[in-house]
C-alpha cells in the first residue's frame, strides 16, 4: 500500500490521497514558474550544508552538478512534471534523487517546503521587481524627455472635464512623471522587506542542524535573515505589498489611459498615436482605436482583484505556515506579468505620441480659458477679487452670444464692463502670456517645465547610481 501514498510524507498514511485530492492540493501546474529561483535556493543550502559539516564536499558537489543538470532540462523542455508530486519543489527533488541516488535525499536536511516556498517566491519577486524597475525607468525617461519636447505647446487644462486655464502639454506630461516617481519609490520600498531571508526558519521553529544562516543570505543576495522563524513562513506581506504598488500603479496608468482615449478622440483631437499602437475596426473602415491604452485601463481591475484575493487570503490565518498559502501564487503572478506588459507598453508609446498642437492651442483659446488672467489683471488695478469674478463673468456671458474669446474682443468691448481696462489688457489675454505668467517652481511656464524636466532627470539618475 506504501508504494501508492505520496513519497516524500506516505510514511505515516494508511490509504493513497484520493485521487482528485491529490489534484486539488497540487500546485505544480503553476508553481514550476519558480523552478529557476528553487534550484538557486537549493545550491545555496547545499553549499552552507556542506560549510558547516552537514553534507561533505563530495556530497554538496554530486547534489549542485544534478541540480544544475535539471535546470538544463526544464530549459529545454524536457522536464516531466508530475502532478501526484504535488510542487516543484518535491519534483525536482525527487528529479534529483533520481539522478544522484541517495544523497539527493539529503537535501532537504535542516529546511522544509515552507522556508523552501517562502524563499523562492522571495527571490522570484526580487527578481521581477528589478525586471519591472527597469521599464518604469524607460517610461519615466520617455515622458520627460517628451515634456521638455512639449515645453511650449499650449493646451487647455481642464478641472470638472471643462476647460479651466490654458497649460503647456510639457507640463502635464510632467504631472504623470510625478505620478509614477512616487511609484518608483514605493517599488523600491518594497523590494527592502521582499529581500529578506527566510531559509533557516524550517517547518517553523528553526532547526537542529548547526546551520549558518548568514552564509546562505550571503550566497543568495538577501540582506539579512528573517528574525523570526514563526514568521518566516508565514509571512506574506510582501507579496501584498507589491500588489498594493501595483494597484497604484496601475490606477496611474488607468487615468493616463483615459486621457490617451480621449484626446485621441475626433471630438478632442490633441494627439496622434502612431497606428502601431492601434487597431481598426472590422466592420466600420474609418475606425482606428486606442485599443492598447483601452486595455491597459482595463487590465488595472484585475490587478485591484489580486490586491483584494491576497489581503483576504492573509487576513484569517494563525501562525505558522498554511496551506491557504499556496494560493499566493497565481494572483501574484498574474500581477507582475500585467505590470510588467502595461509598463512596457506604456514606455513604447509615450514617446511616440504625436502631439496636434494647432488643435490643442485652438482648444485652450475657445474655451474662454484666459478668464482667470484677466481677473488677475482687474484685481492688480486695485479691483477687489470678487469684484473682478462678476466683471469677467458678465465679459464671458457677451463672449459666449457674440461666440468672441476674450482675446478677440475689442478693447471698447471690454471697457463695457470696466472702465479700468487698458490696451495692456491684451498681453494677458493671450495663451502665451497666461501660461509664461505662472513662473514658479511647479507653475505651468514654459522655462519652469523646463527647469522641472531637469530637475526629474537628475533625480532619475540619482536614483539609477544608488540602486
Ligand atoms: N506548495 C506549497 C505552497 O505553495 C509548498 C509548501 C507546502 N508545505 C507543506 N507542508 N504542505 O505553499
Amino acid at each position: 500500500m506504501s508504494q501508492a501514498t505520496n513519497q516524500s510524507w506516505g510514511g505515516r498514511f494508511s490509504e493513497p490521497t484520493d485521487a482528485f485530492v491529490a489534484r486539488f492540493t497540487a500546485s505544480v501546474n503553476f508553481d514550476q514558474r519558480l523552478a529557476p529561483q528553487d534550484i538557486q535556493g537549493s545550491i545555496a543550502h547545499a553549499t552552507m550544508l556542506a560549510r558547516v559539516g552537514v553534507l561533505t564536499d563530495d556530497e554538496r558537489d554530486a547534489i549542485i552538478n544534478g541540480l544544475n543538470e535539471i535546470q538544463g532540462e526544464i530549459e529545454r523542455g524536457e522536464f516531466n512534471w508530475s502532478v501526484p508530486l504535488e510542487d516543484v519543489h518535491m519534483n525536482i527533488e525527487a528529479r534529483l534523487t533520481e539522478k544522484i541516488g541517495i544523497t539527493g535525499k539529503k537535501l532537504h536536511t535542516g529546511r522544509s517546503r515552507n522556508d523552501q516556498v517562502a524563499t523562492d517566491i522571495r527571490l522570484f519577486m526580487r527578481d521581477e521587481i528589478d525586471v519591472i524597475e527597469v521599464e518604469l525607468k524607460r517610461l519615466r525617461e520617455g515622458m520627460i524627455e517628451l515634456a521638455d519636447r512639449e515645453a511650449e505647446t499650449i493646451m487647455p487644462g481642464f478641472t470638472h472635464l471643462q476647460t479651466a486655464q490654458p497649460v503647456t502639454f510639457g507640463h502635464h506630461i510632467l504631472a504623470w512623471q510625478e505620478m509614477l516617481a512616487r511609484d518608483h519609490e514605493r517599488l523600491l520600498d518594497c523590494r527592502k522587506r521582499v529581500n529578506v531571508m527566510p531559509l533557516g526558519a524550517a517547518a517553523l521553529a528553526g532547526t537542529t542542524y548547526p546551520i549558518d544562516r548568514h552564509v546562505t543570505a550571503e550566497l543568495l543576495g538577501f540582506d539579512r535573515p528573517t528574525e523570526n522563524s514563526l514568521d518566516a513562513v508565514s509571512d506574506r506581506d510582501f507579496a501584498i505589498e507589491f500588489t498594493s504598488f501595483a494597484s497604484i500603479l496601475l490606477m496611474h496608468l488607468s487615468r493616463m489611459s483615459e486621457e490617451l482615449v480621449l484626446w485621441t478622440s475626433a471630438q478632442f483631437n490633441f494627439i496622434d498615436l502612431p497606428d502601431r499602437f492601434c487597431t481598426g475596426s472590422s466592420i466600420m473602415p474609418q475606425k482606428k482605436n486606442p485599443d492598447v491604452p483601452e486595455l491597459v485601463r482595463g487590465k488595472t481591475g484585475r490587478v485591484y482583484g489580486h490586491l483584494m484575493s491576497l489581503l483576504t487570503l492573509m487576513k484569517s490565518q494563525p501562525l505558522a505556515y498554511n496551506k491557504d498559502n499556496q494560493e499566493d501564487k497565481e494572483p501574484l503572478f498574474d500581477a507582475v506579468d500585467t505590470v510588467r506588459d502595461c509598463l512596457k507598453a506604456f514606455a513604447d508609446m509615450v514617446p511616440a505620441i504625436e502631439p496636434k498642437k494647432a488643435s490643442m492651442y485652438e482648444a485652450a483659446r475657445r474655451g474662454f480659458s484666459t478668464a482667470t488672467d484677466l481677473a488677475d489683471y482687474l484685481v492688480r488695478k486695485g479691483v477687489a477679487f470678487r469684484d473682478a469674478h462678476e466683471i469677467v463673468g458678465q465679459s464671458v456671458a457677451y463672449g459666449l452670444k457674440t461666440e468672441k474669446d476674450l482675446s478677440e474682443m475689442s478693447l471698447e468691448e471690454l471697457q463695457q464692463f470696466s472702465d479700468i481696462i487698458e490696451q495692456d489688457v491684451f498681453e494677458v489675454l493671450t495663451l502665451e502670456g497666461s501660461v509664461a505668467a505662472r513662473n514658479h517652481i511647479g507653475g505651468t511656464a514654459p522655462n519652469q517645465v523646463r527647469a522641472a524636466a531637469q530637475r526629474a532627470r537628475e533625480a532619475l539618475a540619482a536614483l539609477k547610481a544608488g540602486a
